[in-house]
């Protein structure tokens, strides 16, 4: 008899589960050290009343088409403009996600004939638009900005003529560690190259007003930033935020943007709302400043591990099935802290992805933590 036409794919999913790489979907329960609601906006009131009275002052839930044709709603072009001001951007363009945002971007802007190198972390979807570019793309090694210069030389000199294009993020999203952004910035202005920084996960913690590590170098001629609205904002969305010219030219050739649904304008009146409370309630921002330190200092002290100094902190375990206990045991133990494996992470890189979040207060961090090394003991192999 004939193979099933589902077998190849059931196989794949069995050498996944053998080296216990298999994914599934759970529910959502145990105290918060995964999501990126790193602000605890997603409940939060003001942001839900504020979605509540769009709606009141008849603000529709879908956006019924493209932007290009009946889906631009003017929530959509009052939160651009209204980000575009508080960035310190020329303009800012809004994506239903920070994945398509990045897949628009790598796929339309960067040229024939351009080179893009991106940190050997980049994230998923600037691989994405990559595949989609037609110029050529290489890694460089984390965080290493020479490395990047070293790659641009090497391009030039086989005779590259186009523009390069750094591609980093300014905070990791699975190390919590920072790019070396004011040196990237020397190299792109160095070789008449572009620098894109996605801070996806620094957009609402950090810099001036929580603008991000870019606030910066944002508004540069030659410095496109990313701004997703998903993670601190508690929304969804991203705010790409670019020239005029380049945020013309995407609305004219980006086709993630072109022919796709506009985003809710729901969801960009709560953005409007979140970028308020940014302004109006810094002290969010402190208190996960104030946690992140906490944590570091016990991290260090109970589990010599060095703190990220950032809200997402790895615990690296190495192997895939141990991480896959210890996050059990710790999920068990009634808090939702998940494993991250390959190919997410490098091989041999399994481990927690902790982030710290207003949705958990210092007490449960403690507690956390007291269970975290009784896990760690328990499946020491
Ligand atoms: C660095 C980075 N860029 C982009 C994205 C995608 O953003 P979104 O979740 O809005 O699609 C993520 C999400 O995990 C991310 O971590």
């Amino acid at each position: 008899m004939a193979l099933s036409v589902l077998s190849s794919y059931a196989a794949t999913l069995g050498r996944l589960q053998g080296k216990a790489r298999l994914r599934s979907l759970s529910p959502r329960q145990g105290v918060d050290f995964t999501s990126n609601d790193f602000l605890a906006l997603a409940n939060a009131p003001r942001l839900k009343d504020a979605v509540r009275c769009a709606m009141e002052r008849g603000v529709p839930v879908g956006a019924t088409g493209s932007r290009l044709l009946r889906g631009n709603h003017q929530e959509h072009e009052a939160l651009e403009a209204e980000a575009a001001e508080f960035f310190g951007a020329e303009r800012v363009l809004y994506f239903g996600s920070g994945y398509a945002a990045n897949s628009a971007l790598f796929s339309t802007l960067p040229q024939r004939g351009d080179l893009i190198v991106h940190d050997a972390l980049i994230h998923a979807s600037v691989h994405e638009g990559i595949a989609g570019s037609k110029s050529t793309a290489v890694g460089a090694p984390h965080n290493d900005a020479d490395a990047f210069d070293d790659a641009i030389e090497r391009w030039r000199k086989k005779g590259g003529r186009g523009h390069p294009w750094i591609a980093v993020e300014s905070l990791y999203s699975m190390d919590g560690d920072r790019a070396p952004l004011s040196a990237l910035a020397d190299v792109a202005d160095r070789h008449n190259g572009f620098l894109v920084i996605d801070e996806a996960h620094a957009t609402g913690v950090f810099g001036n007003g929580g603008k991000g590590l870019a606030a910066d170098l944002e508004g540069r001629e030659n410095v496109i930033v990313l701004h997703t609205c998903g993670k601190a904002f508690g929304v969804s969305g991203a705010l790409l935020a670019v020239p005029g010219v380049l945020a013309d030219y995407l609305v004219n050739r980006a086709r993630a943007f072109i022919y796709s649904t506009a985003p809710s304008p729901l969801m960009a009146a709560g953005v409007r709302e979140s970028l308020r409370i940014l302004r109006d309630e810094p002290e969010r921002r402190t208190a996960l400043e104030r946690l992140v330190v906490l944590l570091g200092a016990r991290l260090e002290s109970q589990f010599g591990i060095a703190p990220s100094r950032s809200q997402i902190q790895p615990i690296l375990i190495g192997d895939n099935a141990r991480a896959v206990r210890i996050a059990e045991a710790l999920q068990a133990d009634g808090f939702d802290i998940r494993a991250i494996r390959p190919p997410t992470v490098p091989e041999g890189t399994a481990r927690l992805r902790l982030s710290v979040t207003l949705n958990a207060d210092w007490s449960d961090i403690t507690v956390m933590l007291d269970c975290l090394a009784a896990a760690m003991k328990e499946h020491s192999r």
